[in-house]
């Protein structure tokens, strides 16, 4: 595809999903969740600890701003207040695709402005699978790594977008052992992610046996991307692009069953997002077996409001975040990750018949557990 072709696509996606309803009908499953209230915490609120670790980096607290830009102009100037954002607060941050930057240096740029913005922050690259599935990808990724420092490189998986749109590329042949090439050859952890459709535990097992390190469910109940290719088929009157994304506008697994496929089936890292909206989705999402959380289209939304807005709405997660941990009775994040909790409706019958024993979250750290 042209060069300028991309851009003018990561420019129509900023704008559509800032301007268009490109949310999932169907929830994401954390109301569902509810961690059991400790009306006598026995901690102190203000010595709570929500630092963590994160592939070498220790930040203030578990969370990440998802992988979203990069390739234009607007993107650079996002992508450089997300990284102010990101170490104003000690958190991580994803650059979008960097398709862009390898195919055309003049717009590597773009990408490294988030770099060049913070040298200390995590920062993770991005690569889709069709440059995966190139004979150079590993020399595209080398590239994708060092245009910004990447602490690690995210490969996202994008099979419903790719399937729904004019342009779409679908070949998705062999992919698992292309990403094991990948994982085996970069000098830095290779993590696999979704884009709101969510990992089931059998993608995540076989791609924690090639050596991914870590895996971004991105689940369905946030922004749906065969929602935003909807709006382009029709702006640009693609018929059948658009009646296909209606039609799977809500394809997927929701982002809390599939937190609980990936961490009860692999022991990679895992990363929350998908509809994240606050602090106590990513406290209900460590309970049930992540690492860390990430936002996408809030930050986006925030932050074209400016650095400060985006600053106060990831500070807010944050304060949630905490509140949960005390209200728990969590002292720290590990603590936090062994809270009891109970699992109802959709999401319930969904893990049951999915094979998983909730029991086990239910009665944790109770005198029941030990009979277990
Ligand atoms: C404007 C925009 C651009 C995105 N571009 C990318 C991308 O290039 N690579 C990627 O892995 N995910 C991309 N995503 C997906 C997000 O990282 C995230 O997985 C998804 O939007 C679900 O999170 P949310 O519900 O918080 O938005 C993008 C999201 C948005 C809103």
């Amino acid at each position: 595809m042209p060069e300028s072709q991309i851009g003018k696509r990561k420019l129509s996606h900023i704008q559509t999903t800032l301007h268009e309803h490109v949310q999932s009908h169907v929830p994401t499953g954390f109301d569902d969740v509810r961690l059991i209230h400790r009306a006598l915490p026995e901690v102190d609120r203000d010595e709570i600890d929500l630092s963590t670790e994160l592939f070498g980096h220790k930040i203030r607290a578990p969370l990440i701003i998802e992988s979203m830009t990069g390739g234009t102009p607007l993107a650079a100037k996002i992508n450089r207040t997300l990284a102010k954002v990101a170490e104003k607060l000690g958190i991580g941050m994803g650059v979008g695709s960097q398709r862009a930057g390898i195919e055309d240096e003049n717009l590597a740029y773009t990408f490294r402005a988030a770099r060049e913005a913070s040298s200390t922050i995590p920062l993770f690259g991005n690569l889709g699978c069709p440059q995966v599935a190139r004979d150079d990808a590993l020399d595209r990724a080398k590239k994708a790594v060092d245009m910004i420092g990447a602490t690690g490189l995210f490969i996202h998986l994008n099979a419903l977008q790719e399937s729904v749109q004019f342009e779409g590329e679908t070949n998705f042949s062999n992919m698992v052992e292309r990403i094991g090439r990948l994982a085996r050859e970069l000098p830095v952890p290779v993590l696999v992610k979704e884009t709101g459709a969510g990992i089931s535990m059998e993608t995540a097992r076989a791609l924690e046996q090639v050596g991914v390190k870590g895996i971004n469910v991105s689940g369905l109940g946030g922004t749906s991307w065969a929602a935003v290719e909807y709006y382009r088929a029709r702006a640009e009157k693609y018929k059948l692009q658009m009646e296909l994304g209606k039609t799977f506008w809500d394809w997927g697994i929701p982002t809390v069953p599939s937190i609980v496929e990936v961490s009860n089936s692999t022991n990679l890292r895992v990363f929350a997002s998908g509809g994240v909206r606050n602090g106590l989705h990513i406290a209900k999402a460590i309970a049930l077996g992540a690492q860390i959380g990430g936002l996408a289209l809030p930050v986006l939304k925030s932050v074209s409001l400016g650095e400060m807005a985006a600053v106060e709405r990831m500070n807010l997660v944050i304060e949630e975040l905490k509140n949960a941990m005390f209200l728990t009775g969590s002292r720290n994040v590990e603590e936090l990750g062994k809270a009891p909790l109970i699992i109802t409706g959709a999401t319930y019958e969904w893990l049951t018949q999915r094979g998983f024993d909730l029991t086990k979250y239910a009665i944790r750290g109770t005198e029941f557990a030990e009979d277990i």
